[in-house]
């Protein structure tokens, strides 16, 4: 597997870091291609906890090489909170190498992230709030400015100015609107209304302060800036494996999914091309990661979504409350129309099936495989019209539950015939196998099958 993608196959936290953390000890180099600090997962170590937003949780091993990809969008601030937490607990960060060529999320593009949001209304799209849809709009403008830039003062200034002004200029129309925003807002949305759009102005958008905060990010990140395509080719050419590892998930994915409820970004696996830099025959195997059931965060379309005893028992036992944004997740049962539909345009290789064990006590389980329309035509593939969507309600399969707990299980032969049989029902109905079944939180509580 000297070229492997992991991608999420659902609407994201499916548990993609914990399976990168377990293919990366058989890798040299972990790559992440697209995203931002919108992402974020945990990792437990002998006991202890880490929580990743940007660097790779490669790197919690030693001597393996972890690099933030030219097409992730990186905030300066919080890289280096995320790095000198880790050396504070010991984590050797001199491994990590940063895309001289990706962008950075500037406070600008936060302040516009919430503002817009805010304006939105009801209509709203439910982003993290980090800045991630502004940075990429940026980037595509032509108005970005990337790691490189830090490193050079005159550059830097000019340009932030460029790239301001038009900021300032939306910030102010919207701070026209501010009274109406504010009484509109939410309670807590207030506090956040008001940073964003305060009457006087803000220091965080003073050239000069920007400026200097920036240059002086650079001076710190300089030791770990490369050209990071460079490393991967380098990497594969001398037959070594690298991850490329994507945030977000497929359903989330600027062009095919769900959109306008979507990242700015493209999480599928055809996008670590573009966002590490190499050619799609580097690609040797792509992973996708899928819960044993389903959850979004945000708003759009979800159409296995549960308002009863079992989504809520998905919810607590699932513990589904955002890493980033603390935000409760949506939660349904798995939706086999969506994940054939990620299968394939990711051409999946494989399949790592997470949290099995939530599914334990709410038998019989369900999986959609297929949707029915609001004009009553029955669909088997996952619908590419708005609207379609929108209206689709699921039709069921149900397969028998399971009742006992499976935390403790490590061979296929442990787990219940049930549970067993739910994997091949999916396996065989999405087209590829499931190669490693999460059965808890813990790094060791993993099924591995042939
Ligand atoms: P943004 O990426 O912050 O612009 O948010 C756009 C949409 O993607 C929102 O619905 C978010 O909740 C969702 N989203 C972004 N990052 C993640 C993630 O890491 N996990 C799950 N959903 C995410």
């Amino acid at each position: 597997m000297p070229g492997l993608v992991i991608v999420g196959a659902q609407w994201g936290d499916e548990g993609k870091g914990k399976v990168t953390d377990l293919l990366a000890e058989k890798a040299d180099l972990i790559v992440r291609f697209q995203g931002g600090n919108n992402a974020g997962h945990t990792i437990v170590r002998d006991g202890e906890e880490f929580k990743f937003h940007l660097i790779p949780s490669g790197i919690l091993y030693t001597g393996k090489t972890c690099a933030i990809g030219n097409g992730v969008v990186l905030d300066p601030r919080i890289l280096l909170e995320e790095i000198d937490g880790l050396r504070r607990r010991g984590v050797d960060m001199s491994n990590l190498r940063i895309s001289a060529n990706a962008h950075l999320i500037m406070p600008y593009h936060v302040l516009l992230d919430t503002a817009g949001e805010l304006k939105l209304g009801k209509l709203s799209l439910g982003t993290t709030r980090r800045g991630i849809g502004p940075c990429y709009a940026d980037k595509a403008l032509r108005l970005g400015i990337r790691v490189q830039d830090l490193l050079d003062e005159k550059i830097l200034r000019t340009k932030i100015r460029t790239a301001l002004e038009p900021k300032q200029q939306a910030l102010r129309e919207l701070s026209v609107q501010r009274r109406k925003l504010r009484k509109e807002a939410g309670e807590g949305d207030r506090e956040a209304a008001g940073q964003a759009i305060g009457s006087s102005p803000d220091p965080r958008l003073d050239l000069h302060t920007m400026t200097e905060e920036h240059l002086s990010y650079g001076h710190r990140l300089e030791p770990h800036i490369a050209d990071t395509a460079r490393l991967c080719w380098d990497a594969l050419d001398a037959g070594r494996t690298a991850i490329f590892e994507g945030a977000q998930a497929t359903l989330l994915d600027l062009d095919h999914g769900t959109y306008p409820f979507v990242t700015s970004s493209n999480p599928i696996a055809g996008a670590a091309t573009i966002g590490a830099g190499i050619g799609p025959a580097d690609i040797d195997e792509v992973w996708g990661v899928a819960k044993a059931y389903a959850t979004r965060v945000g708003a759009g379309p979800f159409p296995t979504e549960l308002s009863d005893g079992a989504g809520r028992h998905m919810l607590e036992r699932g513990h589904e409350y955002g890493t980033t944004t603390g935000r409760e997740r949506r939660c349904g049962w798995i939706d086999l129309v969506a994940l054939r539909y990620a299968v394939r345009i990711n051409s999946m290789s494989a399949l790592a099936i997470t949290k099995l064990d939530v599914l334990s006590g709410i038998g019989p389980l369900k999986v959609a495989v297929r949707y029915r329309s609001r004009e009553g035509a029955l669909l088997d593939r996952f619908p590419y019209h708005q609207s379609i969507l929108h209206g689709a309600t699921p039709e069921y399969e149900e397969l028998p539950g399971f009742d006992a707990e499976i935390g403790d299980c490590r061979e296929p032969s442990d787990l219940p015939a049930e549970a067993r049989a739910f994997l091949d029902y999916v396996a065989e109905f999405v087209g590829v196998p499931v190669r490693l079944v999460g059965v808890g939180p813990g790094r060791e509580q993993v099924v591995w099958l042939a």
